[in-house]
């Protein structure tokens, strides 16, 4: 790789996973990290300095603006996805959009729409469908390893801050469990099932009205999905995929996984496949290689998976009575 063909990206909103994904970053020899924006300019400032990146911008509108990034990483709060990456892909951007893609499915789809119409690469930050370890189990259980699946067990769980009012108990920002990281076991259900027949969940709620804890069955023609997420409790972080012929399960915590085991017939097969840092840069990687294909999508996580999975979570959202 030549070291003038580097991707050349900036990043939007400097919190706590634009620093995880910058540190990835750094990893990937075809990547540069161009530009970042944030509201406040020694933030910005500060940032840059950390990770070697030459220009640092105290406002997100310059970033869109400078002819020198070809992809923006969003790593703002939820509500702010769709608004930010549509102004990016306007501005002529390639995008990648933290999860949750937005806080409606209505939302989603001018999202998909403006990539479509300003021809630029989009793709929601789904990391763990690039990670070796999922990319391998995938690959095995669609290919019949563990016979047809009938049951599918996720969760994602973890003791949260809940005084005061911040991205996760703010019902403005689309707080609550479901949209942070009750995405992820909906998430494993989908890649693994498809679509669901039918929708069950139930909900507790926060004083300000966002959920902390949220249990969701999924009905499939042959199968069923149970799934569960909430801010209370402590992490097990565990995914079972259950088949005719036997199960696969994916390390704890599953959504960050470097192996998983195969168990048929009583013997348990286990395969170790680290990832590149912690794991965020097998996303950057694809969108490098969509990106110089010329592709305004990924195939492994395509604007319709973005959708299909947005109506999952939007019906439940509306089921569970959610606010926002
Ligand atoms: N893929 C993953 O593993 C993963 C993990 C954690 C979070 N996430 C996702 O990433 C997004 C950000 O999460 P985070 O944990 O990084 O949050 P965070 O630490 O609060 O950082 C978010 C950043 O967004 C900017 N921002 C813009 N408008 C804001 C507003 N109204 N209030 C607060 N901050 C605002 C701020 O940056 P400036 O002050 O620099 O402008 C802030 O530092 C969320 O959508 C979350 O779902 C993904």
């Amino acid at each position: 790789m030549k070291i003038d063909n580097k991707i050349k990206w900036g990043i939007v909103g400097l919190g706590n996973i634009a620093h995880q994904f910058a540190t990835d970053l750094l990893l990937i020899e075809d990547a540069s990290l161009a530009a970042v924006a944030s509201r406040n300019f020694d933030k910005a400032n500060d940032f840059a300095a950390e990770y070697n990146c030459p220009k640092a911008y105290d406002s997100y509108e310059a970033i869109f603006a400078d002819k020198d990034v070809e992809i923006i990483y969003i790593a703002t709060p939820h509500d702010s996805h769709a608004d930010l990456s549509i102004k990016a892909l306007e501005n002529g951007k390639h995008v990648l959009c933290e999860k949750p893609l937005a806080l409606s499915f209505e939302d989603a789809v001018r999202m998909i729409e403006a990539s479509k119409k300003y021809n630029k690469f989009f793709m929601e930050a789904f990391w763990t469908r690039f990670l070796p370890a999922f990319q391998e189990i995938f690959a095995k259980v669609k290919n019949g390893e563990i016979g047809e699946l009938t049951y599918l067990n996720a969760d994602f769980t973890f003791c949260a801050d809940l005084s005061g009012l911040n991205r996760l108990t703010d019902v403005k920002r689309g707080g609550g469990a479901l949209f942070d990281i009750g995405v992820y076991p909906i998430f494993i259900s989908y890649i693994m099932l498809g679509m669901p027949k039918e929708i069950i969940a139930k909900a507790k709620y926060h004083d300000t009205g966002v959920d902390v804890q949220t249990s969701i069955v999924l009905q499939y023609e042959n199968a069923q999905a149970v799934l569960h997420t909430d801010l209370v409790s402590s992490p097990s972080m565990k995914a079972n995929i259950c088949g005719t012929k036997g199960r696969a399960e994916l390390n704890a915590p599953w959504f960050m996984s470097d192996g998983y085991s195969i168990i048929k017939d009583d013997r348990e097969e286990k395969f170790i496949l680290p990832n590149l840092g912690k794991g965020y840069s097998h996303e950057a990687i694809e969108c490098h290689k969509c990106i110089r294909n010329n592709q305004i999508e990924s195939q492994l996580w395509s604007h319709q998976n973005s959708l299909d999975l947005s109506e999952i979570v939007n019906k439940i959202k509306k089921q569970i009575g959610l606010p926002f």
